[in-house]
Parts: structure tokens; C-alpha cells; sequence
């Protein structure tokens, strides 16, 4: 596969000669990316560790999917999982190595694509999985997939509703599934305001890294400590949204939410009662913070795209 290709007006097969493999194409043409997001993860990309073969230590040892169970019933060997800002992999390597699923990776950053392939590389993962530097923006799939996942990405773009559209219009089939995880309004409040109040009374950044690392002390390799901090406390562009705020999207869209975090998973039956859950995820912050335990204020929703 050529690693030139730089758009126009095909697609590229993907993954080796499976009957499956998706075709796409990374695009060009307008973009809401924002291109103060791609030079601060160049510099040290979120989830980042000091070494490839610790990252693939920590794919091969446990199936990171198992954190979202609500994924795991819609899996099946070869089905087309694609995800949208993937970083450094461990999901999309997690769906690969531990689910046997058909998946393409996208990031606008070269350095996470590159560390990613060098994970693929080190578990020996030769096909199922592709990683492509690509902007959300602009990128083209030929045939929609069964799902499409994205964690954490969407609200980095000027366009998080936008980001959110285009998965749900251009990348997942009928029937198909978008998984997406964003900073949540009133969940990530307290965390935001604790670390301003300690901006604000002149803390320096090593302060402020130590105080995160006693909120978060399971983050042991400096590197991958250092890179949540920045991710979370000196992002450049973050915004924070809430589920009741995207309902009116995802019908647009034709999608149906099935599941979200916010609720602990259970069926989403009165709209008024997930508004009311979002609003306490503030207090349920304020209290995490208090007792000095970690709440970064994410959530994530299932939603599933309507049979045409
Ligand atoms: C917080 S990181 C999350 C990475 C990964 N999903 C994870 O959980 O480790 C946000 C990611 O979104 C990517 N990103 C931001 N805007 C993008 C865009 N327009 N197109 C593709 N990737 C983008 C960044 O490069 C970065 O890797």
C-alpha cells in the first residue's frame, strides 16, 4: 500500500485482500480541525508512554474493550470497526488483538499513527487493523462500517457538533453502531475549577502535575502520567457538552441512543430523568474531588443508526 497517497478522487482498498476491507480515502477540502490541538499532541500525545513495547505490554495483558461492556455484545470476528482519533491505538489494537474485528484507525497526528503502527508491529498484528494519519474533517469511507468509535476527540474539534454529524452521516452503516466519549458540562466543572483556583492562587505547573498525580496515582511511567496532565489540565481547546444537548442531533442523524455512562447503562426511558442525572454529575464531581479521588468529568453514549 502506498504510504504517498494524499487524496483525490478514489479510494484505497484497505486490508489485504479480505472481502470485507473497507476503502477510503484521507480528503482535503475544509476542515473544523484545530491546528493548536495537533501541535500540542505532536509535542507529547495524550496516553503516550516512554516506550513502544510498554504500550504493547499493556494491549497484550488486558482487553481494554472489557472496560465498555456495552461493546461487547455487538462484536464478532471481522466486523468493520472504524475509529476516529484513535492516538496511540489501545482501543482500536484492543478490537484487533482481542476481538478479531476489521479495523481502521484515524488520527491527524503522524506521531500517534506512527507509535501505533510500531505497537501493531510489536504484537505481530499483520492484518485487521490499519492505522492512517487522517483529519476527521475530510476523510471518506467508500461503504460505511458496523460501528464507529471515538473517545475523547470530538470535543477538540471547533465543530464537536459537526465532528459528531459526520460520524453519524458519512461513516456508520444502517442498523450500525457510533460509540462516542466527551467531556461532559456539568461533570467536568469541579475538575476544571480545582485546577483553575490553583492557576489562579499562582500554583506552577509542577505543582499542579503533582496534584494530579495524587488524584491519579495509578498512572506509574512518567511519561503517560505527564501526558494526562497536559491532556487534561493544559489542553489548548476543550469543550464540554451534554447528552440531552445532542438528542435533537442524533435524531436528525437517525440515530437512537441505546446506552450511556451517565445512567450507568441502563435503558434510557424518560428523557427528564437522564437530564436530571446529568445535572448531579456535578455534585458527584464536587464529591470525587473532595474525598481526593479522580473524576475527570467524561461520559460516554451508544447510540444505533436507523434501518433505511
Ligand atoms: C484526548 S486524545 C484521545 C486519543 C485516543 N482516542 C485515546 O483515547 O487515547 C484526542 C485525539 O484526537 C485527535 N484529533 C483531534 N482532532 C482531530 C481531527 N480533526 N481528526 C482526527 N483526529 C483528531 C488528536 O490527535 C488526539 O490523538
Amino acid at each position: 500500500m502506498s504510504r504517498s497517497f494524499s487524496g483525490g478522487g478514489f479510494f484505497r482498498q484497505l486490508i489485504g485482500s479480505s472481502p470485507r476491507a473497507p476503502a477510503y480515502n484521507i480528503g482535503s477540502g475544509p476542515t473544523a480541525a484545530n491546528p493548536d490541538v495537533l501541535e500540542f499532541y505532536k509535542s507529547l500525545p495524550f496516553n503516550y508512554h516512554g516506550s513502544a513495547a510498554a504500550q504493547a505490554d499493556m494491549v497484550r495483558g488486558r482487553d481494554w474493550v472489557q472496560e465498555y461492556p456495552v461493546l461487547l455484545p455487538l462484536l464478532s470476528p471481522e466486523i468493520r470497526v472504524l475509529e476516529v482519533g484513535c492516538g496511540v491505538g489501545w482501543l482500536a489494537l484492543s478490537l484487533a488483538l482481542h476481538h478479531r474485528a476489521n479495523v481502521l484507525a484515524i488520527d491527524f497526528n503522524p506521531v500517534v499513527i506512527e507509535r501505533a503502527r510500531e505497537i501493531a508491529s510489536l504484537l505481530k498484528l499483520r492484518q485487521g487493523i490499519v492505522f492512517e494519519v487522517a483529519d476527521l474533517f475530510r476523510f471518506e469511507l467508500a461503504e460505511p462500517v458496523d460501528i464507529v468509535v471515538s473517545m475523547g476527540v470530538l470535543h477538540h474539534t471547533n465543530d464537536c457538533h459537526g465532528a459528531l454529524e459526520r460520524l453519524c452521516n458519512s461513516f456508520v452503516k444502517p442498523g450500525g453502531y457510533v460509540f462516542v466519549g466527551l467531556y461532559h458540562a456539568y461533570g467536568r466543572r469541579p475538575f476544571l475549577d480545582h485546577f483553575a483556583r490553583m492557576k489562579a492562587a499562582g500554583a506552577s505547573e509542577e505543582a499542579m502535575f503533582a496534584e494530579y498525580r495524587r488524584l491519579h496515582p495509578e498512572l506509574k511511567d512518567d511519561t503517560f502520567a505527564r501526558s494526562w496532565f497536559r491532556d487534561q489540565v493544559l489542553h489548548p481547546h476543550e469543550t464540554q457538552h451534554t447528552l440531552t444537548e445532542l438528542l435533537p442531533l442524533l435524531e436528525r442523524c437517525r440515530m437512537e441512543l441505546r446506552a450511556t455512562s451517565i445512567n450507568g447503562y441502563t435503558p434510557v426511558t424518560d428523557y427528564q430523568d437522564l437530564e436530571r442525572g446529568e445535572r448531579n454529575l456535578e455534585k458527584l464531581g464536587t464529591l470525587a474531588l473532595n474525598q481526593g479521588k479522580y473524576y475527570p468529568g467524561f461520559f460516554v453514549f451508544l447510540a444505533q443508526k436507523r434501518k433505511a
